[in-house]
């Protein structure tokens, strides 16, 4: 029996800041951003739009097309809690008319909390094959204005069923994994926008990549010169393209290609935090037959937690609409102004107060009413 990803959808915000607008409006050389950063717009929300709304929208065609009494657990992985007792997946748990009978839990660990989502999922199903579970990561990724950060947010998330015998990618057992305390990006209980130390955080992830990748090898992992795709967690697409030269200079011979497909999902949507990673799976089985391919993916959590995880694209899985060019052409752009304003005006507030309706997604939240958040199927 296989373990692995069955299903995957991508969701994002209502609306795009192109990345030649900032720049100019930032002073900036454009193409320190679409070079320099390797990134060409990001995702912004819109008032009535958050992470439950958007992880809620791209849940929901792989629900429609599933027994969902089988869905025994709902993971969702985020960095944007949006709150610190109630999980957001019971909120999506309603929002989709989800069985009753099913456990529902938060998870976080910065940007790495999706590729756990999965492997615990894995473990469910490999234990009780009847099961299925939909892992979901979602994120908005926010820091100051003006910021060096500012060109790297982004917004997005991806639904992933998992189950035994799965249509899309099986999974292997083995993973490297890498854990040290490093104060590189982090985000305060009082703050709705990240700290970070950029360029710590950059190192740190290149050495997560390589202790992760020293315990895949020291494991007998599969070996990432036999696979023919690299996909990286893409804080901005720059970072997936340091990560693979960074893998290359530490497997002997050739290794494979870094998905180019995939690091277009990123530059677009900009950072997904914990949606990067599964965003850029999506955009490779979205982009071509991968059918009886070899994938490594590197995941990164900044704080910081990284993981290799391996598996096959299934050998009859073909292409998968996988929802991400109807995501990207779906937006609606933004000038500067307006979306300084959406900046300045998102809150993390818990007053009483009703939103107006923006979004066209399938979801949204409607306002906040004796201290708690509402949302609605649109
Ligand atoms: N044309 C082309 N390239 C140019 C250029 C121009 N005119 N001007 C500058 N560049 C290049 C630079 O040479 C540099 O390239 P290299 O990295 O290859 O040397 C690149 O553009 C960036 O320039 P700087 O390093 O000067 O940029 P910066 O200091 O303004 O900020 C950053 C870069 C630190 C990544 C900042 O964007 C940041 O803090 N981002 C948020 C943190 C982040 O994303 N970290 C990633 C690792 S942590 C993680 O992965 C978890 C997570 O999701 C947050």
């Amino acid at each position: 029996m296989s373990v692995g990803i069955d299903d995957i959808q991508i969701a994002t915000g209502h609306h795009v800041l192109d990345m030649s607008l900032l720049a100019e409006a930032r002073g900036i050389e454009p193409a320190k951003l679409s070079i320099g950063l390797g990134q060409l717009a990001m995702s912004v929300l819109a008032p009535d739009e958050d992470i439950v709304t958007m992880a809620a929208a791209a849940a929901a065609p792989i629900v429609e097309r599933v027994d969902a009494s089988r869905i025994r657990s709902v993971l969702v992985a985020t960095e944007s809690g949006v709150d610190q007792s109630k999980a957001a997946g019971v909120f999506v748990h309603r929002l989709l008319d989800l069985p009753s009978t099913t456990r529902v839990v938060e998870l976080k660990q910065a940007c790495y909390g999706g590729i756990a989502g999965v492997q615990l999922a894995a473990d469910q199903v490999a234990r009780r094959p009847d099961d299925l579970a939909l892992v979901i990561a979602t994120d908005v990724a926010r820091y100051d204005l003006a910021s060096a950060g500012e060109p790297t947010q982004g917004a997005g998330a991806v639904a992933m069923l998992v189950s035994a015998n799965p249509r899309l990618v099986e999974l292997d057992a083995v993973s490297g994994l890498h854990t040290f305390d490093v104060d590189d990006f982090w985000r305060p209980n009082d703050r709705t926008t990240a700290l970070v130390d950029g360029h710590l955080s950059t190192s740190a992830y290149l050495d997560s990549l390589e202790g992760a990748w020293r315990d895949l090898v020291a494991r007998g992992g599969r070996s990432l010169a036999d696979v023919a795709h690299l996909l990286y967690h893409q804080p901005f697409t720059k970072m997936a393209r340091k990560a693979h030269a960074r893998l290359a200079s530490l497997v002997d011979g050739e290794i494979g290609a870094l998905d180019e497909a995939s690091l277009d999902v990123g530059a677009q949507l900009g950072n997904a935090y914990s949606a990067s990673l599964p965003g850029a799976l999506a955009g490779l089985l979205e982009s071509g037959d991968r059918s009886g391919d070899g994938v490594g993916m590197f995941s990164y959590g900044s704080g910081s937690v990284g993981e290799w995880m391996t598996g096959v694209v299934r050998a009859d899985a073909g292409v998968h609409d996988a929802g991400v060019r109807r995501a990207i052409d779906g937006r609606v752009p933004l000038d500067v102004a307006t979306y300084e304003q959406l900046h300045a005006e998102h809150s993390a507030s818990s007053e009483d107060r009703t939103l107006p309706r923006v979004t066209t997604g399938p979801f949204r939240m409607a306002g906040v009413e004796g201290g708690a958040r509402r949302y609605e199927r649109v």
